[in-house]
């Protein structure tokens, strides 16, 4: 390379952009790698602790012998409609290792796939690896809202 090549004119912009462009992958590699970090040290805040009554659902949402997940606070519930027509709302998070229930219209049961555990539509165990029955939460209708409640919060 000769010195007059090494001089250009041009050459110092060229440079200046180059040391921005690997300034900024810098950046970019040490921001996507810290932020987890950071998200794992400071969790977002959630619903959970705003509110002990949710709405599930509207009257006419389910038909008799089928049910629905739904959010309570950030854990997901669910709400089943009986075969006889009444409502039960229960905790979708399995007692054994916090798998997602389903309410399985085929066995008029609550079901966890991860392990064949099995409950009732009111949340008690029957069969599986399920060490107790899941939590149990209060159903009341306002109108045409069906509301979920954290037993014991009248
Ligand atoms: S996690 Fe539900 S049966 Fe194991």
């Amino acid at each position: 390379m000769s010195e007059q090549s090494l001089n250009a004119p041009g050459q110092p912009k060229r440079r200046l952009f180059v040391e921005i462009f690997l300034g900024a992958g810098v950046a970019a590699s040490l921001a996507s790698f810290l932020y987890p970090v950071l998200r794992y040290i400071f969790p977002p805040e959630t619903a959970e602790a705003t509110s002990d009554t949710v709405l599930a659902g509207r009257v006419g949402d389910l038909k008799p012998n089928t049910g629905k997940i739904f959010r309570f606070g950030s854990r997901p519930a669910l709400l089943i409609l009986t075969p006889d027509g009444q409502y039960s709302a229960i905790s979708a998070v399995c007692t054994h290792l916090n798998c997602t229930v389903q309410y399985r219209s085929d066995l008029r049961s609550v079901w966890c796939a991860c392990h064949n555990g099995m409950y009732t539509p009111d949340g008690r165990n029957i069969s599986g690896p399920p060490p107790r029955p899941l939590d149990k939460y209060d159903v009341f209708l306002k109108g045409e809202e069906i509301y979920v409640r954290r037993q014991g919060n009248a």
